[in-house]
């Protein structure tokens, strides 16, 4: 059967960026006979704007139905001032919860050409491939009991890391298989030195690890993991760590790469009745309001949300690598959006000319 992709392309940029994934989903129909059954509906402020509500429960069913589920970005300013359980996030959140979406896939890559633009040094990023692994779905985030208390005659503020046994299970069964598609090597992160549930991880992890004897297993505290990924990031391959250190560590691991606009994620439930994980796939990115509707958005990290439906959906892996070489190819041919030009950017390409380009690529390939 085809397989199904439900698109929500979202508030500000988002429409933009899908404009180009489409494109790209339109080129693999035509020329790879790779077809989607693609449906596409609304999320955010836009769903809001038609519906009263930042997602239609008829929206959620089909999510909850398809192969896998792309997305651009919600929000924007004119609904700032929205109660807080309308606002476009609001959306989002309930997309990820409602599928389960327990391990957030960060990958931070560098494209060659684009080493310069890192503030790094280019020997340290250049060819840079690592994957962040970040739990979701638990942790300190969601943890109970929280709020802010009065104690004595002044206020506390009380948030509580917690993790099940089987909460970190299931994320840890996620990154070791990630790793055996990968390069078999796997980093964990927690602070077991001060932290309960940084103990339980550790023995956890470990005791997954012995269904994948082939992946060679090692642990690190976050804070020692944070200076590594600075200092040297190619010593990573698959890092798994939980919902706080994951956060900080994956924004400071796509720092090393550049843009915003070239960071792709995946959210990853549990096995549906086909044997393929519920998934959405989005960019880091938000609905970016400064430069919405200018035709100046990069859409790459979009397209590469896609390529990673494409490896973890719908298993056509050396598609996927065809699609990010295509990305490569067309960096080194110096296709700039604006955000990859850095301060004095002269002769930015658009939106729908990196797309083209990208296609054009895909043509050659
Ligand atoms: P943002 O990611 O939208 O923008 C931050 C900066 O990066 C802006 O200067 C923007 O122009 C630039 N940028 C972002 N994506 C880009 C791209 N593809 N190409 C070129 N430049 C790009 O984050 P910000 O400004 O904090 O939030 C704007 C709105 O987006 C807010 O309403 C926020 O709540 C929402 N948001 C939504 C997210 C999502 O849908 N997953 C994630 C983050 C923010
Ligand atoms: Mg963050």
């Amino acid at each position: 059967t085809t397989p199904s992709l439900l698109i929500l392309p979202g508030d500000g940029i988002g429409p933009e960026v899908m404009a180009e994934v489409r494109k790209v989903i339109d080129w693999y129909g035509a020329k790879r006979d790779l077809a989607f059954d693609v449906s596409e509906d609304l999320v955010g402020g836009c769903a809001y704007d038609k519906h009263g509500t930042p997602l239609h429960d008829d929206t959620m069913a089909k999510a909850q139905e398809v192969d896998a589920v792309l997305l651009g970005a919600v929000g924007g300013p004119q609904y700032d001032s929205l109660d807080f359980s309308l606002k476009p996030e609001r959306g989002l959140l309930r997309l990820r919860k409602e599928m389960d979406l327990f391990a957030n896939l960060r990958p931070a890559q560098c494209f060659d050409a684009l080493a310069d633009f890192s503030s790094l040094k280019k020997d340290v990023v250049a060819g840079l491939d690592i994957m962040i692994v970040r739990e979701l779905t638990s942790g300190i985030y969601f943890g109970e009991p929280r709020g802010i208390i009065e104690e004595g005659n002044e206020r506390v503020g009380i948030n509580t890391q917690r993790y099940t046994e089987s909460e970190i299970d299931r994320v840890a069964r996620n990154a070791f298989e990630l790793a055996m598609r990968r390069n078999k090597k796997l980093c964990s992160m927690e602070k077991a030195n001060v932290m309960e549930s940084g103990v339980l991880w550790r023995e956890v992890v470990t005791e997954v690890g012995k269904d994948y004897p082939e992946v060679e297993l090692s642990h690190m505290y976050a804070d020692a993991g944070a200076m590594q990924l600075c200092r040297w990031p190619k010593q990573f391959d698959v890092i798994v760590t939980d919902n706080l250190f994951g956060d900080l560590l994956s924004d400071a691991a796509a720092m090393l790469t550049g843009s915003l606009g070239m960071l792709p994620s995946a959210s990853l439930g549990a096995p549906m009745a086909n044997g393929r994980p519920k998934a959405m796939y989005e960019p880091v990115h938000g609905s970016a309001p400064d430069i919405a509707g200018q035709g100046k958005a990069n859409p790459i990290a979009c397209v590469l949300s896609f390529a990673m439906a494409l490896r973890y959906s719908f298993d056509q892996g050396e598609e996927a690598t065809r699609l990010e070489k295509a990305i490569e190819k067309v960096l080194a041919d110096g296709y700039r959006t604006a955000d990859l030009l850095g301060e004095e950017g002269k002769d930015p390409v658009s939106t729908s000319q990196m797309g083209d380009a990208i296609i054009a690529a895909l043509d050659a390939s």
